[in-house]
């Protein structure tokens, strides 16, 4: 594949169903390089989804779908009927639901994928998998409906020329197509909106400046790479007209965790007076987690903050090293919480549960 080519023109994960196998951009070589791989074994979607080579909420879910139809295609070739099947399939399902803690999505898919197998167990195993195909295929398509559903309410909140900031990479790179935090400014770009977009570096694992950058650059937007701590130093000056960030999980009360940094970047729009944005697919919204101290935070290795981008390590050997990949933003500091099915306001626990219902409305409808 041409290093040259745009990361627009492929989608971060796809199903390669006649060879079994899931199709993902690496993104652990951007932006340097444009690769896709293809993932066979159980093993390696779940090392893929640890070491971030596939990362983002939405984007962990979809390969998660995808993985765990992998799993049921090949328990499917040798079981008899259900009660052979299931077993080795909540086996999978577990496994593929341990490789990371914090986004919800990837739980929220597998219960699908596994709501789905219940539903059809007085079916043959083979129709049983094929339920699998179409639910994980949906699952995909959902998100690309929510994030272009995502971009259209986004713009809503914002004009032609505003400068804009994100934190990490809610962009396409963390979903299938348009991203979250990304999806207004792609539908501002093709109404010649010109924002001026700038992106935190996102330390440790430079999401925002590897990622989102990349991504923002290659569609022609107007891109600023700042480091973590300019962005009160940008809103003092005026230079920021909204934050739109992503999510991993939101609780019932508007608390959401995104990647560490997103509540300082709040806390100072707060200060400025600059709105906090968080798009969040309701695959993100988890209304069984009252509030953000009930959210399981990712502590990953000490080597992403000592060592992973440096020629050398930058610091000294034996230093303790603090890493959550999370952190998580109190809902008095969040303006907004925009979703497919509407934006939702303060007070959270009201507005998001007419959310959710809404939700149920239109699934019902689609039944
Ligand atoms: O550790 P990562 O790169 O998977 O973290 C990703 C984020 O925090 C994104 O902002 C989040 O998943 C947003 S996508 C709705």
């Amino acid at each position: 594949m041409s290093k040259k080519q745009s990361i627009m023109d492929i989608d971060t994960v796809s199903l390669d169903d006649e060879n079994s196998q899931i199709i993902i951009i690496d993104q652990t070589l951007l932006p340097y390089e444009t690769k896709t791989i293809r993932l066979t074994t159980q093993n390696q979607i779940w090392d893929a989804i640890y070491t971030l080579q596939v990362r983002g909420a939405p984007a962990i879910g979809v390969t998660a779908g995808f993985g765990l139809y992998l799993a049921a295609k090949e328990i499917g070739a040798h079981a008899k009927n259900f009660d052979d099947f299931y077993p080795e399939f909540v086996k999978a399902k577990d496994y593929l639901d341990s490789s990371r803690p914090t986004a919800v999505n990837l739980s929220w898919a597998l219960n699908m994928l596994d709501k789905t197998a219940q539903k059809n167990r007085d079916k043959t195993v083979p129709e049983i998998v094929e339920a699998l195909h179409r639910e994980a295929v949906r699952i995909q398509e959902e998100d690309i409906w929510a994030c272009h559903k995502l971009g259209e309410y986004g713009l809503t909140l914002v004009k032609p020329g505003d400068g804009l900031l994100t934190h990490c990479n809610a962009g396409k790179l963390a979903a299938t197509r348009y991203g979250m935090a990304t999806a207004p400014m792609y539908l501002g770009q093709e109404k010649g909106y010109h924002f001026h977009v700038y992106c935190d570096e996102t330390r440790p694992v430079l999401q925002g400046a590897r990622l989102t950058a990349k991504e923002l650059m290659d569609s022609g937007i107007d891109t600023t790479v700042i480091c973590d701590n300019m962005s009160s130093s940008l809103m003092k000056e005026g230079k920021v007209q909204a934050v739109f960030v992503g999510c991993d999980r939101v609780a019932a009360n508007g608390d959401t965790a995104n990647k560490i940094g997103t509540s300082v970047v709040a806390i100072v729009a707060k200060h400025y007076g600059v709105p906090m944005y968080i798009m969040a697919p309701t695959s993100t919204i988890d209304m069984n987690t009252p509030d953000g101290s009930k959210i399981r935070i990712e502590q990953r290795k000490p080597e992403e903050v000592t060592e992973m981008w440096y020629k050398k390590r930058m610091a000294p050997e034996g230093v303790k090293v603090y890493n959550p990949a999370f952190d998580v933003t109190d809902h008095e500091l969040i303006t907004a919480i925009v979703t497919e099915y509407g934006i939702a306001r303060p007070p959270y626990t009201e507005s998001l549960k007419k959310i959710m219902e809404k939700k149920a409305e239109a699934m019902k409808e689609k039944e």
